[in-house]
């Protein structure tokens, strides 16, 4: 087992713990769960084997289940309720614990309630997609979508720990697990260009499930990711660089309707995107965009955006991001691949451009 740490201020420390078998490893789960009431939220989307097993191995605790209906059309204040009906009906205390036990969408939604019930219960995620794994599950960030904005209501609210069990990998579709690889090819682009060099030469060990590839892969990621969100967990600088393709690729997958592109699928395209534009503002070269693309390609990602969505249309969506200042659009761009440049704001006029030409190439 490998225990990497993201680093925050008034004891909120906490640890990501990655290796095999730990979803029912009863004296790791005991070190950060001492409430007897314990509600494992999960979805409709994740094989039985996992809560039962998870359940299993807290048979001294009181476990309910609480399974949502999965994907991001279904992250809503709506479907939340469900959880919070649970907790009220069990009468959970607010010494309980959450455990969030799958994808993206159930840790985003499992965190938010965790943080608003009760004012903030305890908070365990055990991510079970490679996204998860390698990006949403660390550094708080929970929430829900609205017809008008992706994630535009949450809070920030860390986990007590987060348990990274690589196993439920070999139950993960292959459209999900390359959903993933687009997270983690971010984080060579943003700020780790060795990685970048790494996930090149061993995308084909990586799409195959190679146990040691992905492992490596998912603990670089988290290791990328704890600095970052160690540095600036609120986001008032250099976190605003993981979010690199997410302001295009948020406009996709709201524009599209949610659920249609999976996050991974939609931030690759929006990466694709920022690289073009990086290019046309100066800062990367056509080799460069070229290798970025290529990259994506490799693992099995699309790269182009849905013809059927105009420049306007992204204009619209893209002005509804929380990175934008007094409602000007801003970025993410790359000064060069490895390097992230801050968010920066760009004309309506330059990405009206850019979108056309990206559309058309
Ligand atoms: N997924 C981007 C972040 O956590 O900041």
């Amino acid at each position: 087992m490998k225990v990497l740490k993201v680093e925050l201020d008034r004891n909120r420390s906490y640890p990501i713990y990655i290796g095999s078998g730990l979803l029912a490893d009863t004296a790791l789960l005991a070190q950060h769960i001492s409430s007897q009431q314990v509600m494992i939220v999960t979805s409709d989307a994740i094989p039985d084997q996992y809560p039962a097993a998870l359940s299993a191995a807290l048979s001294s605790h009181r476990t309910e289940i609480v399974k949502l209906r999965d994907g991001e059309q279904h992250k809503t204040l709506h479907e939340l309720e469900k959880i919070f009906d649970r907790l009220l009906e069990k009468k959970f205390s607010r010494n309980a614990t959450l455990i969030a036990l799958g994808g993206g969408v159930i840790g985003d939604m499992g965190g938010f309630a965790a943080a608003c019930y009760q004012r903030g219960i305890g908070f365990v995620q055990i991510p079970t997609t490679l996204l998860a794994q390698v990006d949403s599950s660390v550094g708080g960030k929970t929430g829900v979508n609205h017809p008008l904005g992706k994630n535009m209501i949450g809070a920030f609210y860390q986990p007590k720990c987060v348990i990274i069990d690589t196993d439920v990998l070999n139950t993960l579709a292959d459209r999900q697990l390359s959903a993933g690889l687009a997270e983690v090819i971010k984080y060579g682009l943003i700020r780790d260009a060795a990685f970048l060099n790494w996930l090149e030469a061993n995308m084909p060990l990586l799409l195959a499930r190679d146990k040691q590839a992905l492992a490596y892969a998912i603990e670089r990621s988290c290791l990328n990711k704890a600095e970052v969100v160690g540095e600036d967990e609120f986001e008032s600088g250099v976190r605003a660089t993981l979010n690199l393709g997410h302001t295009f690729g948020h406009a996709i997958e709201t524009g599209c309707g949610y659920g249609h592109y999976l996050h991974g699928e939609a931030v690759a395209i929006g990466a694709c995107f920022a690289a073009d534009l990086s290019r046309r503002l100066g800062w990367l070269d056509d080799q460069d965009v070229a290798r970025i693309i290529e990259v994506f390609k490799a693992a099995g990602l699309p790269v182009l955006p849905p013809p059927e969505m105009t420049a306007d249309q992204y204009i619209e969506l893209m002005g509804v991001d929380k990175k934008n200042v007094d409602g000007k659009i801003r970025v993410i761009l790359l000064e060069a691949i490895g390097k992230a440049l801050l968010p920066m704001s760009v004309e309506p006029a330059q990405l009206q451009q850019t979108l056309k030409n990206y559309a058309d190439r």
